[in-house]
């Protein structure tokens, strides 16, 4: 079976702490209370017990109870194979099994209570299962380790989180084909170093981010499929002397093979990072359509509106329709990058197998995740909101005489001249434009005829905006039949 993960703000508002608090924040963990006895998980040898910032610094319940899910779709796994291979009797086995089942129960209804002298997310299931059953839960740790258990874990986490970022792109890509066919023809400025270039279509626009997010979607589908491979029974970091069967757990959680080395199973967290990578990479593009839907509804711009559902006001300035959303899809790029540099840094120069600094690899993941899953979701809601001002936008589209290149062009076509003689030609109608204060159409034939006397009549269908961009019918380019024929070619590639 594939561990599923469970709505967890259920479980995060109702589950206890032994503080009695609401499960526990990074600050509630850090207050110090000394605790009494040793970790009854591991500490046969340990007489006393932690100092109170050694439990602080140590627990990571507050957060990796996020795996919760995982941990036991784990265990039951592990269990189901170590009865089947009969390391353990089929009675431990069952209880074990019942005793996971109400473990998940409880969680779900929040009524578990979390302990923090309890270290992390994996003693305190196995913790809880021993009040249930008793001595038979201790059965369960044969032949594994908490350090193959967290990567098997974390990796189904990481699994979740790949199939639940592709859903949702997929879904922000059915937001910006629906765009790109209604706006097909809708003429807008292009731009090179945000200056006026040439004429494109609105949909030509869109359809650009429709590439990116396939590619995006690319990078999770190889990353889940480099990761999918199970590290469970790797146990501590040598494997084990327990005649297990690697083969049956890796089938049993959903992955496509046990992985084939101990300490490469226990140590690596490259799938982490590959997660954060392709997160990054996402959260950048975001960042630059969030960009534009900010140029595009500013004032200046005035190409698109935003309604009242994706707008703030201002407290002060009634005039004023804040695009926020798109500002903080832009910021939150920040956050899922520094993620990535985080975790790189945190597994730079660790020797094998495995450390504890390992367990700082979840929270940047888990708010990483958490940021573009909402970035995405408020960017689908926008680019479904965005109305254009078509008649501002075709106006636009000319302005900065953007059919300058058209000109040039039948120049060649026409007149047979060198392309770099007709740019020369075109920059002097340019200038004489500017000196007249008028468009390049709005230049009289006797007024070009002064700089190319071959000019005809027939130049002026090059110069607006609707033929500049009806023309561009090279493989990729803007115009509007490309771009219809291109939306429904990208419904096939991506929806
Ligand atoms: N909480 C730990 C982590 O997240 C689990 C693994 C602990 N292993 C150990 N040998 N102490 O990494």
């Amino acid at each position: 079976m594939t561990a599923k993960s469970k709505p967890q703000s259920k479980q995060a508002t109702a589950n206890q702490t032994d503080t009695g608090t609401p499960s526990p924040s990074r600050e509630s963990q850090i207050s110090p209370n000394t605790p009494k006895s040793s970790n009854k998980m591991w500490g046969g040898r340990f007489a006393g017990g932690p100092d109170a910032l050694m439990e602080a610094i140590n627990v990571s319940i507050g957060f990796d109870q996020r795996l919760y899910a995982q941990d036991i779709a784990g265990s039951i796994a592990h269990c189901t194979m170590l009865v089947d291979q009969k390391i353990i009797d089929r009675e431990a086995g069952e209880q074990i099994l019942d005793g996971l089942a109400r473990i998940r129960d409880e969680i779900e209804d929040g009524v578990f209570t979390f302990r923090t002298a309890l270290e992390d997310i994996h003693l305190n299931i196995e913790g809880r299962l021993s009040e249930l059953i008793g001595d038979n839960a201790g059965r369960l740790h044969t032949a594994r380790s908490r350090n193959d258990q967290v990567a098997t874990d974390f990796k189904l986490w990481v699994r979740d989180a790949l199939d639940g970022l592709d859903a949702a792109l997929r879904d922000l890509q059915a937001a910006l084909i629906d765009q790109a066919e209604a706006h097909a023809a809708t003429v807008m400025p292009g731009f090179t170093h945000l200056q006026a270039a040439q004429p494109v279509t609105v949909g030509h626009h869109f359809l650009a981010y429709v590439e990116m997010l396939g590619r995006d979607r690319g990078r999770a589908r190889d990353a889940r499929a480099r990761l999918n491979e199970c590290p469970l029974g790797s146990a501590a970091l040598a494997g084990t002397s327990f005649p297990i069967d690697r083969g049956q757990t890796a089938k049993a959680l959903g992955f496509d093979r046990p992985t084939s080395n101990s300490l490469d199973s226990v140590a690596d967290r490259d799938f982490a990072l590959e997660f954060l990578s392709v997160a990054a990479i996402t959260a950048t593009h975001l960042s630059r359509l969030g960009e534009e839907i900010v140029l595009w509804c500013s004032a200046q711009f005035a190409f698109a509106k935003l309604s009242d559902a994706f707008t703030t006001g201002s407290s002060i300035m009634p005039q004023k329709r804040n695009p926020d959303a798109a500002e903080l899809v832009r910021a939150k790029t920040g956050r899922i990058v520094g993620a990535l540099v985080g975790l790189l840094t945190v597994m730079k120069g660790l020797p094998l197998a495995y450390s504890k600094d390992m367990q700082e690899d979840k929270e940047p993941v888990f708010d990483a995740a958490e940021a573009l899953s909402l970035s995405v979701a408020a960017m689908t809601g926008m680019i479904g909101d965005l109305n254009f001002d078509e008649a501002r936008l075709a106006q636009a589209a000319g302005d900065g005489h953007t059919t300058a290149t058209d000109l040039a062009d039948w120049l060649v076509r026409a007149l047979g001249l060198p392309f770099r003689q007709a740019h020369h030609v075109t920059g002097t109608l340019v200038q004489l434009a500017d000196q007249k204060s008028c468009t390049l159409a709005e230049l009289s034939l006797a007024d070009m005829r002064t700089v190319e006397e071959k000019i005809t009549d027939a130049v002026f269908d090059v110069l607006t905006v609707e033929n500049s961009v009806k023309s561009r019918t090279s493989y990729g380019g803007t115009a509007p039949d490309n771009v219809r024929a291109q939306a429904v070619r990208a419904r096939e590639r991506f929806l």
